[in-house]
């Protein structure tokens, strides 16, 4: 039978979580486009019997076009991610981001799609002189980054109004948890950190240390994100997909020593560019609107996480 749901970018960390979250939650199978850049058909192993995976890269818009056909739901979570990334390499991520999130918005119309559900970015902020972050304040991205991840938030509402196809965007705020991938230079802190632990190695951090982050587990994300495709009456809006709480990197350093039974201090690096200082979620529209729940401690989603990287180290 032809999937109801399919995910762009669902062979990636958070990606994957979704296909099981969906597949938890009654769908029967789901849909995976991926062109495998950063995902792993290995996250998907254990549910492959009920994934039709297609190894499509999001620019190839004749190819998603032929694919979608079928579909309710579109999970738009394919990207090249990073903030450093974007800054070093640009032109990549702004052809996938940008480029490949028009032809996923283009495509899902052209299938009559009812809705695309599109991984935003709390980048987009940047530095807000108030704490937490509204969905009400005026953006400010500090890189190519969050600047790609805000267009996409606008071709959402774009599309819902012009094309009357429906979309929501869900601002995701440092997301963590098993199957993040470490190693790349550009993969998220906390797997870098985990990862360092680990091997006994220092972590480097840039700057002070005293920069935080509302890092929320992945299966908070992924929960949020199947809900935001049934609410009826949100379509063209953008959520923050937080936990609400903030961190900084200093004191989850010191958390995952503690973890591993460690004592290793980490070394401190020139502060990075394009980084925002401080970022904290409130959840209230997304908790009022979309039913959101996040269930994960900072201290339950950091023990969850190292025991599955402890599990799975190579
Ligand atoms: C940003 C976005 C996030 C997005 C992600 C995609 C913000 C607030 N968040 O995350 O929504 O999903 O990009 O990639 O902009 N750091 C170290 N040492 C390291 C690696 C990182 O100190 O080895 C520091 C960074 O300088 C930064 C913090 O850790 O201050 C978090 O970095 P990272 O995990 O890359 O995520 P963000 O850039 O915050």
């Amino acid at each position: 039978m032809q999937p109801k749901c399919i995910i762009t970018g669902g062979a990636g960390f958070i990606g994957s979580a979704l296909v099981r979250e969906l597949l938890a939650n009654g769908e029967q199978s789901v849909g995976v486009v991926d062109n495998l850049n950063s995902g792993h058909l290995s996250n998907l192993e254990e549910v492959k019997d009920r994934v039709e995976t297609h190894v499509v890269d999001i620019r190839d818009y004749d190819a998603l076009v032929r694919i979608f056909p079928g579909a309710d739901v579109v999970y738009h979570l394919a990207a090249i991610p990073s903030v450093p990334r974007s800054i070093q390499d640009p032109v990549p991520s702004h052809d996938v981001n940008i480029n490949g999130t028009f032809n996923v918005y283009r495509a899902a119309k052209e299938a009559g799609v009812r809705r695309v559900v599109y991984a935003a970015s709390s980048s987009a902020y940047g530095d807000t002189l108030v704490l937490p972050k509204t969905e009400s304040m005026a953006p400010s991205p500090k890189s190519p980054y969050a600047l790609q991840k805000l267009m996409g938030e606008y071709y959402g509402s774009v599309f819902d109004s012009c094309f009357g196809l429906e979309s929501v965007s869900l601002r995701f705020f440092n997301v963590y948890g098993p199957r993040q991938d470490p190693s790349s230079p550009y993969s998220g802190v906390l797997s870098l950190f985990m990862k360092a632990a680990m091997e006994r190695k220092a972590p480097t951090i840039f700057g002070d240390g005293e920069q935080s982050r509302d890092f929320t587990y992945v299966e908070d994300v992924a929960a949020l994100v199947r809900k935001a495709s049934m609410v009826p009456g949100v379509s063209g809006k953008v959520f923050n997909a937080g936990n609400g709480g903030r961190y900084t990197l200093n004191f989850l350093w010191e958390e995952i020593q503690k973890l591993e039974g460690i004592t290793l201090p980490a070394n401190y690096g020139p502060p990075r560019g394009g980084d925002v200082r401080d970022s904290q979620a409130d959840t209230t529209a997304a908790k009022r609107e979309l039913g959101h729940d996040p269930q994960f401690t900072i201290e339950e989603g950091l023990r969850r996480t190292m025991d599955w990287y402890r599990a799975h180290k190579a």
